[in-house]
């Protein structure tokens, strides 16, 4: 369904050199937070870059009255330092104010899409971004296509970028689901998960495939086991009423872990184009066993956060927070062990953990791998202790980079040993800026390439493997284990891989 060139970086690497078509960017919460905070900004730096093209035009949507002149100023006021070529796009934006599920808002908007395309050179071309609350995601995007803008002019494009969540379950994600394709392709659909846009994520695949040093030992015959964390140094903030309905489950693990987890599983894909890329992953995916309910009372723990000290400051407990309940059973935390039943992973377990309010804020993968064997030139008693694993660690953010831990001798007479790290840091390594997530998921949905949005098939499969955690959630069979903010979560997540002589991080 679209006709405007697809530029795919990872194939062609040409990142510095792609520029968006001339479009028309409908932004659906435009006076909302999202819009503010993240969108804006990305848009600017685009402009700044000049990847856009100069017949780029916003148009705002939301149900907050505003004229076109207070949405410019929004906008202004959204970036620090507005420069010359923000100004200039700012200056063309239009508003359109009225409820989403409301004709008049939708005849509004095509009136205005239709001008533009005659008098700002937009040429027939859409994207349409859903940056409002989720649960009015289906009504726009149903009352988009029966007014006829899902259907792009001839020779155009009409595409749909969806914030998450994706649902709530996958009953509700696939009513999502079914929703936009009354009217939309799935081809005219990007899934936006903004950890597919981190460099370091997307390294990931250059790190696995193109090398040849690590792919011969990336498998159940040397990895021991994979863990993913996801640590935050800040609570729900203003966010608790969000917060209530999500957990740290449905807010971090079934997406942003769960996809750096296909990533990191997944098998070499034959082409680097978005379809080979999505169908390694979805099927890495599927190869991810769906807990029992017995494994899921064994293999889960979850937490919340009480009061305690972040950083230096006194925090107050998650049940104290604006918008949760004094009894709130939300989990700000959990841990669990999961497992791939294929060729590759088979026994691997693979330990995933995330949540708010803990010591530190970092984004990690780690694989770490069997002990050797044998240590021939130690006594019984010194082999035990010093015979460290080797681990790789693939540091998603902050200071992303790559650390490889591996024994060395001491210097000395003794014939002492200790783990040593050797360092990659992207910021020694390179000068080039690197984009935010935003700036680079936006171009890459203007330009019409998929490879790092989330395809349908995936999102609920991903649900399908948070299904019987959730279930035993909403049971209350799973303990919601208290942690002090500031810790790094309930002692139960420590015994999770303990149980089986494991521990967290790089050892
Ligand atoms: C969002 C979650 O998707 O990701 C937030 O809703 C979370 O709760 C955020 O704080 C983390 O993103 P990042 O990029 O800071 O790791």
């Amino acid at each position: 369904m679209t006709s405007a060139p697809v530029s795919n970086p990872l194939a062609a690497g040409l990142e510095g050199e792609r520029h968006s078509p001339p479009l028309a960017l409908v932004i659906f919460g435009a006076s909302g937070d999202l819009t503010a905070r993240k969108i804006l900004p990305a848009l600017e730096r685009l402009s700044r870059r000049r990847a856009l093209d100069p017949n780029v035009t916003i148009v705002g949507v939301a149900r907050t009255h505003m004229s076109d002149e207070e949405f410019r100023k929004l906008a202004l006021d959204a970036v620090d330092g507005a420069g010359p070529r923000w100004r200039e796009l700012v200056s063309k934006a239009r508003y359109v104010s009225g409820e989403y599920g409301h004709p008049d808002t939708f005849d509004k908007l095509k009136q205005v899409l239709d001008d533009l395309d005659s008098n700002a050179g937009t040429g027939g071309n859409r994207l349409f971004y859903l940056a409002t609350i989720p649960e009015v995601f289906s009504t726009v995007a149903e009352t988009l296509g029966n007014h006829g803008l899902a259907e792009p002019k001839s020779g155009s494009f009409a595409r749909l970028v969806v914030e998450k969540p994706f649902g709530r379950d996958l009953q509700s994600a696939q009513e999502l689901d079914r929703a936009i394709h009354k009217y939309f392709g799935e081809s005219q659909v990007y899934r936006i998960d903004h950890y597919m846009g981190k460099e370091t994520v997307q390294n990931l695949l250059a790190l696995r495939f193109a090398n040849a040093i690590f792919e011969p030992i990336w498998n159940r015959h040397y990895v021991d086991n994979i863990q993913v964390t996801v640590a935050e140094s800040i609570g729900v903030e203003h966010r608790g009423g969000f917060y209530e309905t999500a957990g740290a489950l449905r807010d971090i693990v079934q997406n942003h872990v769960m996809q750096v987890l296909a990533l990191i599983l997944m098998e070499p894909p034959s082409t680097v184009e978005a379809e080979g890329i999505r169908d390694e992953k979805v099927k890495a995916l599927r190869s991810m066993e769906i807990p029992t309910r017995q494994e899921v009372l064994e293999r889960v723990v979850r937490g919340q956060y009480d009061a305690g000290w972040v950083a230096g400051n006194q925090v107050a407990g998650y049940r104290d927070e604006d918008g949760v309940a004094a009894d709130s059973q939300t989990e700000t935390f959990v841990a669990m062990r999961l497992a791939v039943d294929n060729w590759r992973w088979a026994g691997v377990p693979v330990f995933v953990r995330t949540g708010k309010y803990l010591p530190a804020r970092f984004t990690e993968v780690v694989l770490q791998f069997q002990k050797v064997p044998h240590l021939p030139f130690l006594g019984k008693e010194s082999r035990a202790s010093q015979m460290g694993t080797n681990a790789l660690v693939l540091r998603i953010q902050p200071d992303d980079g790559i650390t490889l831990r591996f024994t060395a001798k001491v210097p000395g007479q003794a014939f002492r040993l200790r783990t040593v790290s050797m360092d990659f840091s992207y910021g020694g390594a390179f000068l080039e800026e690197t984009p935010e997530a935003y700036e680079r998921l936006l171009l890459d949905a203007m330009v019409g390439d998929a490879t790092l949005f989330i395809r349908s098939d995936e999102v609920v499969q991903a649900w399908k493997v948070m299904e019987p955690v959730m279930a035993a959630f909403a049971e209350g069979a799973v303990p919601l284990s208290r942690y002090k903010a500031g810790s790094w979560g309930p002692q139960e997540s420590d015994r999770l891989p303990a149980r089986s002589g494991r521990s967290w991080g790089a050892g």
